[in-house]
């Protein structure tokens, strides 16, 4: 197996009882642009040609950030056609992480917004670290989740949850995110990683085969999420109203966005 080491956006280290991959974009907070979507795809294809072996956990690089989302910088400018390739490429790399055949765990060291909310929640379990901090904020740059947030989010912490974060677009803090489902355990700030470790070692003690085949029926069949094929169509519609535009505009200008009043 190809060991990578350090990337470009991402570092792979090869721990006793997990591979740890970590994004490494801190001058971002870790946001997920095309390279880090493309190496995270190099590093999970190579992994999963392995088969059914060791666990996987993915942490973000710097005691701030998880993944703060997309990369807006990136996404600013994209057209509804670019905005449609964009997410179907997303949601596929997250399909493949949820199907790896071992247990994932998403380390959370601090923001979980947007995509990195969508990458942990494409992940088996979710560790928190006390000060971190989750959210789909979409809306209030004038679009929708697009790497399977609307279906993921709904799955795990149920509707009446899942509309209340994504219509808000507020953030919620580490205990609520337990409190809802959304995480399995909250640890003390910096012991994230460390208590993923400790999750991944007592999944190592079981088959891998077994733990394997165990996750496939969990999770089913793949077509179980009905809406991925919807959630793209109107992410990628979202990119043809001005909406999008002027809320992207206006983070990246470090101010509020005015929203088209309707009615
Ligand atoms: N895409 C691109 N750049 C991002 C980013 C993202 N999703 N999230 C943060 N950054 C960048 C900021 O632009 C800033 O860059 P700069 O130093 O060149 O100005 C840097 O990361 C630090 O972020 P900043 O906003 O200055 O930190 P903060 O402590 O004031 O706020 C957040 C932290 C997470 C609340 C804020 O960065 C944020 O709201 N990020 C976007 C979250 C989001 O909407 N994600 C969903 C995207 S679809």
């Amino acid at each position: 197996m190809e060991r990578f080491g350090r990337l470009q956006t991402l570092t792979v280290a090869h721990e006793d009882y997990a591979t740890v991959i970590t994004v490494a974009r801190q001058e971002s907070l870790n946001a997920l642009n095309r390279k880090v979507l493309a190496e995270l795809e190099t590093v999970l294809d190579a992994l999963i040609a392995g088969g059914p072996g060791k666990p996987l956990i993915i942490t973000g690089e710097g005691p701030r950030a998880f993944v703060a989302g997309a990369d807006i910088g990136e996404m600013a400018n994209m057209t509804p056609d670019e905005a449609e390739e964009f997410a179907r490429y997303g949601q596929g790399i997250f399909s493949k992480l949820e199907a790896f055949p071992g247990v994932t765990i998403a380390a959370v060291n601090g923001y979980a917004l947007g995509g990195g909310n969508e990458l942990a929640m494409a992940c088996d379990i979710r560790i928190a670290a006390s000060n971190a901090r989750f959210g789909q904020p979409e809306v209030g740059l004038g679009i929708i989740p697009g790497f399977g947030g609307t279906q993921r989010l709904a799955r795990i912490v149920g509707m009446a949850n899942a509309l209340d974060l994504v219509l808000t677009g507020r953030m919620i803090d580490a205990q609520e995110a337990w409190r809802i489902g959304l995480v399995h355990k909250v640890v003390d700030q910096g012991k994230a990683l460390e208590e993923s470790l400790n999750y991944a070692k007592t999944v190592m003690k079981n088959s891998p085969f077994a733990v394997a085949q165990a996750k496939k029926a969990i999770y089913g069949d793949p077509r179980r999420y009905s809406g991925m094929a919807l959630e793209v169509d109107l992410f990628s519609k979202c990119f043809d109203h001005p909406d999008q535009k002027e809320g992207m505009k206006a983070f990246l200008e470090k101010r509020q966005a005015g929203f088209q009043k309707q009615g």
